[in-house]
Order: structure tokens, then sequence, then C-alpha cells
């Protein structure tokens, strides 16, 4: 088959255990038709697009890469998948390059049929009619709820002709939100491999700052390292952000010099084959902690540590916040940020002041992932399989009443826990954590460097 060889070597059979599991899902819950497309593609400007991302959805079922794609499911007692694809065209690949083609799609990944994308739109009712349930994601793309409910009105205007049309449409994102949420095993493999090229990324940046180099310098280190490993780009825009900046919890510019005496903080992750990875760490631009960033460091890595120590099946989703706060807020009254009692802070929420994002959230093809964080109106309680990330942080900004030695000083840190049968464990260990290990890093890169 004219396939390149990095494609072809895809191994297809956990998308097809998805694609199985989602119809017994559907067959449980009344059966019916799932329709789920790729992403569209978007102008960045003139005749040149963003690069392409598949849809999270669609790729977790098919492994299908290609731009204008369209899986449809149909349930029952004998389920069909069917994919549509583009057209083979030697001259549209002579520019674009390799396509697969219905042919080679459907015998490579798995499916019982596959179509152009150009004969959806006539095919679609036919594949609707009958069924009882129609499975779409509705409310994302204005274009493509048209379309699917175009093909709904074209079965029930054959009504007379003995079309059928579904009596009720369903979420199908919602029943795939909870497959996502418990990573399979090919997905854990993924995931780790992403936190080592991410971890592995983080400690080149560190051994590269130095002061008098720009962020933006230090931002080229990561994406080397993503790209070089195979990851194929960033999971989302890249935070590097010394001093003040690491107070903006957003930052993107990455275009300021670093001085020396300041931190740097580094919020980067690749993706790797459609699965994130999200990596935090706040490091010396010079390589030596002064006393009041270690206070606040360690501080926050206490935090850290106890979040992680409330993560295993059955604790719900709030535990790792809570402990995290706990001792972030006992801190802030240690070094004199905050005044009260504890409880009054707690109560109070006066640490939201230093600390005012959540301590975690779900990881996987998104970096905020797919999943409920409650149940019933209840935390959802963690189990084996889950994702999520753990990244307290104290962001001190300067104002009247905060002791100065702390003023423009931000601290994050960030790893990306997988929820084992007894507690959890850190898939992003090779990014450096310890004081002690971060300035070994640098230190043995300054002294190369010399
Ligand atoms: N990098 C995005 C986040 O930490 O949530
Ligand atoms: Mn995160
Ligand atoms: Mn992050």
């Amino acid at each position: 088959m004219n396939t390149p060889l990095d494609r072809s070597t895809l191994d297809v059979a956990p998308f097809r255990a998805r694609r199985e599991r989602l119809l017994a899902r559907m067959n449980a819950l009344g059966g019916g038709v799932a329709v789920v497309p790729t992403a569209p593609e978007y102008a960045r400007n003139r005749d040149t697009n963003y690069p392409f991302r598949y849809d999270s959805y669609f790729h977790y079922l098919t492994g299908f890469g290609e731009p204008e794609a369209v899986v449809v499911l149909i349930a029952g007692d004998s389920p069909k998948s069917i994919l549509f694809c583009r057209e083979k065209s030697e001259e549209r690949e002579i520019w674009e390059g390799y396509r697969y083609g219905p042919d080679a799609a459907r015998e490579h990944f798995g499916f019982d049929e596959a179509w152009t994308i150009g004969e959806l739109d006539q095919r679609l009712p036919d594949l609707m009619s009958g069924q009882p349930v129609l499975w779409c994601s509705l409310g994302h793309n204005g274009d493509w709820d048209a379309r699917v409910m175009r093909a709904l009105n074209t079965v029930r205007a054959n009504a007379r002709a003995g079309a059928i049309p579904p009596h009720a449409i369903r979420d199908v994102r919602a029943e795939l939100d909870e497959m996502r949420i418990l990573k399979d095993a090919a997905e854990i493999a993924i995931m780790r491999r992403a936190g080592d090229i991410s971890g592995e990324a983080h400690r080149r940046a560190m051994a590269a700052t130095r002061p008098g180099r720009f962020e933006y310098e230090i931002e080229a280190e990561l994406i080397h390292a993503f790209r070089r490993a195979g990851s194929q780009a960033p999971a989302y825009p890249s935070i590097v952000a010394s001093g003040a900046n690491a107070c903006v919890l957003h930052y993107v510019e990455n275009d300021r010099q670093m001085r020396d005496g300041e931190l740097l903080l580094i919020d980067a992750g690749c993706e790797l084959d459609g699965y994130a990875s999200d990596i935090t760490r706040s490091f010396p631009v010079n390589g030596r902690f002064s006393g009041p960033q270690r206070d606040i460091y360690e501080l926050v890595l206490a935090a850290q540590t106890a979040a992680k120590a409330a993560i295993r099946p059955g604790a719900h989703w709030n535990m790792p916040h809570d402990a995290a706060v706990a001792v972030l807020a006992q801190g802030m009254l240690d070094l004199k940020l905050l005044s009260g009692s504890l409880a009054e802070v707690l109560e109070q929420g006066h640490y939201r002041r230093f600390y005012m994002h959540r301590t975690g959230h779900w990881l996987g093809r998104d970096v905020h992932d797919a999943g409920e964080y409650k149940l019933d109106g209840q935390w959802r309680p963690l189990a084996p399989g889950m994702v999520l990330t753990v990244e307290p942080g104290c962001y001190i900004r300067p104002a009247e009443g905060v002791p100065e030695a702390f003023w423009n000083i931000g601290v994050r840190i960030e790893d990306d826990a997988l929820v084992t049968e007894d507690g959890c464990e850190y898939i992003t260990e090779a990014a450096p954590r310890s004081v002690a290990d971060i300035e070994d890093v640098m230190r043995e890169a300054a002294d190369g460097a010399a």
C-alpha cells in the first residue's frame, strides 16, 4: 500500500476498541446513529491556515488525522463504523501530500465502510433513517449543526416515501467524556512519553537560563526539545514568565530580558499523538534561590506534596485542592503575607489574594480535558486511570502591607498525576523539582558553559 511508513505503524486496535465501547453504550441507551466530525480548518491570514489539529473526540474514535473527515457509527445487532474522508487526488497530493482516500483508510483503520466526504450530505439521511436516536454534538460549530439538521430534515421530508426520522437527539460528547476520563493502556503509554519529553524540555530550559537572556530564547529551547523528541506541537501556548511576569497567570508574550535575582516560571508541555502534558517549574534565573524565593518555593512544594498525598481511588475531586490550600494558608500566615487565624483565612478565602486558581484539572487529549468534576452535585470520586494535574502556586504582587522581600515572586509547581490502584504516580518526574535538583542542573550547565 502506498502509505508513508510512519503512519502505517499506528496501532489501530485501541481506536477500534473505543468505537466498540461507544457502540455498546449507545445500544444500552436505545441504539441509534452517531455522527462525529473532525475539526474545521481555520484561516490564519489570506491563503494560509493555522496548523490543522484534528478534533479530540473524532481522533479518539478513529486515529485518523486528516482534515475533512466524519465518522458515523450505527448501533444495533450488526453495528457498523463508517468513515467519510477526502478522496484520493494525484493533483492535490502533489501540493499537500499523501491522503489515504476511502479505500486505504477503510482497510488501514478498520472501518466497515468508507466514502468520500463529498458523499456525506447525500448518504447521511439514509444512514439516519430508521435509527431511533441521533447522537451528535450540537452547539460547537454552527456550520456543522446546520449540516446535520439539513440531513435530519431531509429524512423528515421523505417520511411519506418511507423514511423514518430519529425521534430523539442526544449528546454524543457526554458519553465520550465519560470514556475519555478513564485512560486506557494505549493512552497512558502516550501520556507517559509526553510527560518524559516535557520533563526533559524543562531540564533543558533550566540549563539554558541565565541573566541577560530573553524569555523567548528559553521558549525556543522548549520547542526544540519537544520537536526533536517527536512531539507534534506545544499542547498550549508556553508561558515563560520572568520577574513580575510570573504573577500574570496567562502571560504568553515571552519577550522580556531576564535579570539576575529574579525567578523564571515556565508552564509548558508538549502534545504527543494527540495527548497533552502540562508541567510548570519555577526557578531562579541565576541558578540559586534567594532566601525569600526559597521560602515561597518550599511552601508551594509542601502544598503540592500534600495535594499529591490526597490523590487515591475513592478520594473525591476536591480533596487535593483542599489539602494544598490548607498548607498554603498556614504558610502565608507564617510568612506574614496574611494575618489572622487559619480558620479565618480558610473560611473567608483570604488566601485567594495569593492563590487564586484551582489545584488541578483533568488532563488528556485536551490540556483541560473532558469529563465532569461533579456527579449529581457532589465532587467526583477519583478512580484508577484518571489523569489530573497537581499545580498549586503562590503569586505575590507588590502591595502595601505585603513584605517587600516577597514582591514579584510568582511560583507554581505543576505535575501530571496518574491515579493508580493505591494512590497516584507522577508521569512528569523527568522535570527537576526539588531546590537541590534544580540548583544542581543549573550549576552543571553554568560550569559546562564556563
Ligand atoms: N497550562 C495550563 C494549565 O496549567 O492549566
Ligand atoms: Mn495545568
Ligand atoms: Mn500548566
